[in-house]
């Protein structure tokens, strides 16, 4: 086994950590969230949002989040214990290794789905349909009953535990390594077949050319907790991925390559999904239920769109369950760290208590749909809380910790380990990321969560 002098374990290789870190990325916010929040919040004017929020906060909290993991090979709350003795920054370790135990709650419930339809593929139900709405009312009877939710609730939340006990090396990036190269393989596959069916181009064209009337402050914080989320930021699942590198690999080319991955495959979903949605004739602004009332139609209605139908759903679960490891590694780092726990039974314990959180978000879907919180059920609660809330908020205030209590010099100094020859090309782009981690991001995000509350 690789490991660090404590007898840690790290990853095996370079492109071991990148495919394991672009698959905590990409997953169902990719491939599920990103289209549907697109068609929601009026198309390109709001990728462009995105994209300025991945390029300018994204990426210099990313590299911030590897950085300080790779500095202290330790869990979120170890990282901060290692660097800070105040109190105030251990409870924000804290609240990312929470953020991210509730976000596998309810996470899991949709690669539940994502699981589930696998087998409705499979099954050819979609050519059973016959009309449109058919897809909806059968997506609504599925989710309507507790024992296929649940059901596959679990049977996902098996899967990720067997994973993660089963190691760093041997579990979470074996599987990445087999995964991600799949994964890419069925993307490009659903996308060829989107954009070679006829009347596609409307769709690119609603993805691709912007209503600027469509943006408001609101959108601007769709659009930031999207970067957040897809990216896996703002909890600590990328500083304990990066809590596995040694000294000797690049954190800046890594991160780059991390977030051209992430963003080029959710461009790429998009693409595939909206030029589909287009050629039918479907509504781009269904919600969340996007690919799961429309994408049925679509299938039925294209040439080989039994096996297209396998391969999206397959293509989902993958994706997802990727993203459900780093999920579930942030919580069992932590206690394998700090309480001493051995991987198997952090992992099993973990997950099974994660299992039982995402249970009333199962049930918000039938049995506890009346039960609303703040007007939201279960389900949309613990997401608006995590998505709009945790993330960013993590966000901004790792990258104040970073730049201005540890002290941003010395992060640059520990940054350059690994990254020599780079920096000797590359010092400006260093100062940047030193402007962005110090001031753009930590402001930008602080702007947005305020005009959130409806302060601005
Ligand atoms: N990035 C994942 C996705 O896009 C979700 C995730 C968020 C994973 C936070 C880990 C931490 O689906």
């Amino acid at each position: 086994m690789i490991s660090n002098q404590s007898g840690r374990e790290q990853w095996g290789s370079k492109v071991g950590f990148i495919l394991a870190a672009a698959g905590s990325a990409v997953g169902l916010g990719n491939i599920w969230a990103f289209p549907y929040v697109v068609g929601s919040n009026g198309g390109a004017a709001f990728i462009f949002i995105y994209l300025l929020c991945v390029g300018i906060i994204g990426l210099p909290v990313l590299l911030a989040e590897v950085l300080l993991g790779r500095t202290t090979q330790r869990n979120p709350v170890g990282t901060f214990k290692t660097l800070s003795n105040s109190k105030f920054w251990h409870a924000v370790g804290a609240m990312g290794i929470a953020a991210g135990f509730i976000i596998l709650s309810f996470y899991a419930v949709v690669a539940g789905w994502s699981l589930g339809y696998i087998f409705e593929a499979v099954r050819g139900v979609f050519f059973d349909f016959s009309a449109p709405t058919d897809a909806e009312a059968h997506f609504n009877s599925l989710v309507g009953n507790p024992v296929w939710i649940i059901g596959m609730l679990v049977l996902f939340m098996f899967v990720t535990m067997v994973i993660v006990l089963s190691g760093v090396r041997k579990g979470i990036e074996k599987g990445s390594k087999i995964l991600m190269p799949l994964l890419f393989i069925l993307l490009l596959g659903v996308m060829f077949r989107g954009i070679t069916m006829e009347g596609s181009s409307a769709g690119l064209y609603f993805l691709f050319n912007p209503d600027w009337s469509k943006i408001s402050a609101g959108t601007v914080l769709v659009a930031l907790g999207q970067a957040f989320f897809t990216l896996s930021l703002g909890m600590g699942a990328m500083m304990t991925y990066g809590s596995y590198m040694s000294k000797k690999d690049n954190v800046v080319s890594s991160s780059v390559q991390i977030v051209g991955l992430d963003t080029s495959i959710a461009l790429i979903a998009g693409v595939a999904i909206f030029s589909a949605v287009f050629a039918i004739g479907l509504d781009p602004a269904e919600g969340p239920g996007l690919i799961f009332h429309t994408l049925p139609n679509v299938f039925t209605q294209m040439a080989g769109g039994y096996v297209f139908s396998i391969l999206f759903f397959v293509l989902l679960f993958v994706a997802a369950l990727t993203s459900a490891m780093s999920l579930l590694e942030v919580v069992t780092a932590y206690f394998v760290d700090e309480k001493k726990w051995n991987r198997k039974k952090a992992a099993l314990v973990l997950g099974s208590f994660a299992l039982l959180l995402g249970l009333p978000s199962a049930l918000s879907y039938n049995l506890m749909s009346d039960f609303t919180i703040f007007g939201l059920n279960f389900f949309d609660l613990t997401f608006y809380i995590t998505f709009n809330i945790m993330l960013p908020l993590g966000g901004f205030l790792i990258s104040l910790f970073l730049a201005w209590v540890w002290g941003v010099d010395k992060a640059v100094v520990e940054l350059k380990k690994g990254a020599e020859s780079l920096f000797e090309k590359a010092g400006w782009q260093i100062s940047i990321w030193k402007v962005c981690v110090k001031y753009i991001a930590p402001i930008m995000i602080f702007l947005v969560l305020l005009s959130s509350i409806g302060i601005i």
